[in-house]
């Protein structure tokens, strides 16, 4: 059994003393909403007050990004070894990086393999513009960006990983993949990963949807056999609805 995990993109929302306000806020009610892994990635700067304040907790702290050098003259980078000890997960490779950072599918492999080296766990991101979509060739391009982004990576890391496929043209739009359309991507990513490392790991792994998730759509993906999570922006934002997705995927997947 896969444990669900939900993770909050906050992307570039919430001062460091809004985040704590909001973690603070997210203790109590996720205190009984243990059977699903739960992730909040704020900005950078709020990271340091992010995981203190949910110190003791098991709400876990990601960021959004990471360099793939130990360190060097990168200007506004922050480098793995910076977030090793502060975070558990880091995003690596979301569609918003490779859109306005030139962030490449081999930057994106040198990044995991970056981040799996200081002992973080990345989150990676895949997924297709609309117009991809609309050429009927997402399976093609999703399979690519999986085996681009996994080269190298050894067999024995893949338990400290998790996927996310996020079609581009569903982020922040308000019109999501359908569940089916979702399970139907995912799975065929499992069977990429099955290709490259065997059934059972491929089987292992978690693999998450993202793009417009909101409480009255959760339900439609978990109950997907295929669709192990969440990586969520908007709907994170606000503490009743991240609360909400919780509840929900532990629902649908019937644990409890
Ligand atoms: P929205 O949930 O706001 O569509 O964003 C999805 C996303 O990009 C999460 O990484």
């Amino acid at each position: 059994m896969r444990t669900p995990i939900i993770a909050g993109n906050w992307k570039m929302y919430k001062t460091p003393q809004e985040a704590v306000e909001f973690v603070q806020a997210l203790k109590e009610p996720l205190s009984t909403l243990t059977a699903a892994e739960r992730v909040v990635c704020p900005a950078f700067v709020a990271l340091p007050a992010v995981a203190e304040a949910l110190q003791g907790t098991d709400i876990a702290v990601g960021a959004q990004d990471v360099h793939w050098e130990d360190e060097g003259a990168y200007t506004g980078q922050v480098a793995p070894g910076m977030l090793a000890g502060l975070v558990k997960y880091v995003i690596i490779g979301h569609s918003e990086t490779r859109q306005y950072q030139g962030v490449t599918d081999e930057m994106v492999n040198w990044k995991i393999k970056a981040a799996l080296r200081h002992g973080l766990r990345p989150i990676v991101a895949v997924g297709e513009s609309l117009e991809i979509n609309e050429a009927g060739q997402t399976r093609e391009f999703v399979d690519r960006q999986i085996r681009a982004a996994f080269d190298g990576v050894p067999a024995s890391d893949l338990e400290r990983i998790v996927i996310a496929y996020e079609p581009i043209w569903a982020i922040g739009t308000g019109k999501s993949a359908s569940g089916e359309q979702a399970n139907t991507i995912i799975g065929a990513i499992r069977e990429t990963l099955a290709e490259l490392y065997g059934e059972a790991p491929a089987e292992a792994m978690r693999i998450q949807y993202g793009g417009s998730v909101k409480p009255e759509n959760m339900a439609e993906f978990m109950s997907q056999p295929h669709i192990d999570g969440a990586l969520v922006g908007g709907a994170s934002l606000k503490v009743d609805s991240f609360v909400a997705l919780v509840r929900i995927a532990i629902e649908a997947k019937g644990l409890r």
